[in-house]
């Protein structure tokens, strides 16, 4: 079968004909997404992607969905599924119960990044357990369940730290919570939906104005956009935060000035892979947090309950927020066109939100 594959540490991509031995539900891949991660495979960037054992390749792909071609456990021939991307080492505690999320050991393998062939490839076996029923509303944007389950994690994570305080509102709900989003990529955007979804008032920023579609998106989710290339002194002054999270990857210099920007018992939650800089913290800055009970988290991967968390968002966002549904597909590129596949694979596209690959 055709695959696209990379060979880490190596740069590049190739369609390769592949063989690759699995066993479970025999599914079609119909769409990839693309990703951050992917695209710093195909860079030759990302010190801790590997292929499978025994193998000079990997497939790339990790954001999937694909049409089951046999009835197999829960599912029916013709079912549109998703899997599930990261698996557990084998051996610990949290990967034995289904937590590779929290692996203890670090060994966890990943679909098309470390260690397991991803799905960007003709066909795909799995077992049901790792697979998530796609609900037929939602086919066109099912794409976006991948990145949205890391959130939904992200999100359950959050909570459950806050779960130190009374951070519910006096109303039951989260409005009176304000959180900023930092950066306006496909990771920002779908936060700050789920943020807002789950009711709390969300201001995202990028280091220019907001593009015209991210515009639309915002006014209709009801989110604030800030320009914060002149820092984020231009905020009004008691326009602080009970969360804020990081997901632009940016130098880590930016952290001081978002602690700065946190009120007491708030989140900083790390998202974002930063590539550059340092974080220089001073004294008075390690006793804000202390003094201000100031919780800093990092947030990565979803399992599969988040993915169906993600499943149910798409489908009430669909309904909630239609140009906003319409929107996050920002490009689809045929598998077989090899100068689109260049395109794209390298790159984040001008206007980007997420572009999917499909076969
Ligand atoms: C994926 C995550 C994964 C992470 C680290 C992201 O692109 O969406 O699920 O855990 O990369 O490899
Ligand atoms: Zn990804
Ligand atoms: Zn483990």
């Amino acid at each position: 079968m055709k695959a696209i594959t990379v060979n880490p540490p190596l740069n590049g991509f190739e369609y390769r004909d592949v063989d690759i031995e699995e066993k479970g539900t025999r599914i079609r891949i119909l769409e990839n997404g693309i990703c951050g991660t992917d695209r710093e495979i195909v860079n030759g960037q990302l010190s801790s992607a590997v292929p499978p054992s025994g193998y000079g390749f990997m497939a790339l792909g990790h954001e999937a969905i694909g049409e089951v071609l046999e009835d197999s456990g829960p599912f029916r021939k013709g079912d549109i599924v998703m899997p599930v991307n990261r698996r557990g080492c084998g051996k610990c505690l949290n990967c034995l119960l289904g937590r590779p999320d929290f692996c203890e050991t670090g060994d966890f393998i990943e679909a098309g990044i470390k260690g397991m062939h991803g799905f960007m490839r003709q066909y795909i076996r799995d077992s049901p357990e790792y697979l998530v029923l796609v609900p037929p509303d939602i086919r066109d944007i099912a794409i976006l369940a991948q990145p949205l389950s890391d959130l939904e994690k992200s999100l359950e994570e959050i909570l459950s730290v806050q779960g130190r305080l009374y951070w519910k509102c006096s109303d039951g709900t989260y409005g009176c919570r304000h959180a900023l989003v930092v950066g306006t990529g496909a990771i920002g955007i779908l936060f700050a939906l789920l943020l807002r979804s789950r009711g709390f008032s969300v201001t995202i920023s990028n280091v220019r104005d907001a593009t015209g579609l991210e515009a639309t998106i915002f006014s209709e989710a009801g989110i604030a956009f800030f320009n914060s290339s002149l820092g984020y002194a231009g905020l009004k002054p008691n326009d602080k935060f009970d969360l804020i999270v990081e997901a632009s990857g940016s130098d880590a210099s930016l952290i001081p000035s978002l602690l700065s920007l946190l009120k007491n018992n708030a989140v900083l939650g790390l998202f974002g892979f930063s590539r550059s800089g340092m974080a220089n913290l001073t004294s008075i800055d390690l006793q804000n947090i202390v003094y201000k009970s100031i919780s800093v988290v990092g947030l990565i991967n979803g399992q599969k309950p988040h993915f169906e968390a993600a499943m149910r968002d798409l489908v009430q966002w669909k309904h909630m927020w239609p140009e906003v549904s319409r929107s996050l597909i920002t490009r689809e590129i045929d598998v077989n066109s090899i100068s689109g596949m260049s395109e794209v694979m390298y790159r984040k596209m001008p206007g980007e939100i997420k572009t999917k690959i499909v076969w």
